[in-house]
């Protein structure tokens, strides 16, 4: 394994890459929630970045504090570009996903399909790298099988087991990546859906603490299945951080948390769900003004109230049938006014 001791730190808590989820108003909502974690887009493919409309696809506000961008590509070269088009904005770190199991991006030899071929994987990183002074992370699973999908394609089709996830890692810490963030479990490609595949193939934390272990010079996050502080802070005395996916859009009041994962912060409180929705609907407004849709910006207020009385009346007040963009100002402010206030203001 190339010893590279990175000087990127690690946050202890990030909130992963999620297509159709972390989009910009979503982020700008979970910043409110937490000042902790490091933010992430969804991920874009790099053609989409060389041939699209960049300042649609790139564009945030600097509320967002740190965000992380992550593309998928297939070639060094379009990997370059991707990064280089994306200085015109102010991400602090670029991630290459080599996680996703889909079969449109398998197919393309992108995501989780590319750790089939760590040598291209090293390429990709290695034009990264020569494409930005900014850090260059990798997201992937700890195994795959591409049977049925690579087949001509790739020599390994299956890698499963610790010797396996070594000998990718090996050739890949070559390039020398800032972070490893690593999907405690297998990517199916072929027969199972992306949503399958995180959950039927077992989580395997060991094989990523054993990794850390064995080689505490590496930067690496651990996902997968983490949904409590208890959980997170358990798995932070192993490794360097923890990364959150489907919690932060099915319970988002849990980010408010995060900050117990940091010393001295004992006699901090969190933010309300009241403040919360009132810190972002003069966002609302403004991103209305601007023509945004009004159901990508409620969106993200969907499962604030996860788990408390009230939750279901809350819900139907922002389903898309009762949402338009004249009266969701009225609707939040009459949430604030009608739900429980020990709720409200926990
Ligand atoms: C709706 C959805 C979209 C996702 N999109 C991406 C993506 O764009 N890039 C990526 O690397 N992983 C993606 N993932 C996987 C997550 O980043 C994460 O690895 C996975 O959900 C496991 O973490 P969790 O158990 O905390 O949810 C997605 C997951 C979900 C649920």
């Amino acid at each position: 394994m190339k010893k590279y001791i990175s000087e990127v730190k690690t946050p202890k808590i990030s909130i992963a890459p999620m297509v159709d989820k972390t989009h910009r108003h979503f982020r700008y909502f979970s910043r409110i929630l937490t000042k902790e974690a490091l933010l992430y887009t969804e991920m874009i493919t790099a053609q989409s970045i060389i041939n699209g409309d960049r300042d649609k696809i790139l564009y945030f506000r600097e509320e967002e504090g740190a965000v992380a961008l992550q593309i998928a590509a297939s070639t060094p070269e379009d990997a370059y570009k991707a990064v280089k088009l994306s200085e015109d904005y102010n991400y602090s770190e670029i991630n290459l996903n080599c996680g996703c199991p889909s079969d449109r991006v398998s197919g393309n030899l992108m995501g989780a399909a590319l750790m089939s071929s760590k040598d291209l994987v090293y390429e990709i990183l290695c034009a990264m790298k020569e494409a930005t002074k900014k850090p260059i992370t990798i997201k992937h699973r700890i195994g795959i099988d591409g049977t049925g999908v690579l087949e001509g394609i790739s020599d390994k089709i299956i890698m499963e087991g610790y010797d396996d996830l070594l000998s990718f890692l090996d050739t890949v810490s070559k390039a020398r990546p800032d972070r490893y963030t690593i999907h405690a479990r297998s990517a199916i490609l072929k027969g199972l859906s992306p949503k399958d595949n995180r959950e039927i193939p077992p989580l395997d934390y060991n094989m990523v603490y054993n990794l850390k272990k064995e080689f505490d010079y590496l930067n690496i996050e651990i996902n997968g299945g983490f949904k409590t502080i208890e959980s997170i802070k358990d798995a932070l005395t192993k490794v360097d951080g923890v990364m959150i996916g489907r919690p932060a859009y099915e319970n988002c009041y849990l980010l408010t948390n995060f900050y117990k994962l940091y010393e001295g912060n004992e006699n901090k409180k969190p933010i309300s769900r009241a403040e919360a929705i009132k810190a972002y609907i003069p966002y609302i407004i403004e991103e209305l003004e601007k023509g945004n849709s009004v159901h990508a910006l409620v969106s993200p207020l969907q499962s604030l109230f996860q788990g408390q009385k009230g939750s279901k009346k809350y819900k139907q007040l922002l389903s898309s049938s009762n949402v338009k963009k004249e009266t969701i100002i009225q609707i939040l402010n009459h949430i604030i006014e009608t739900m429980p206030e020990n709720i409200l203001y926990n």
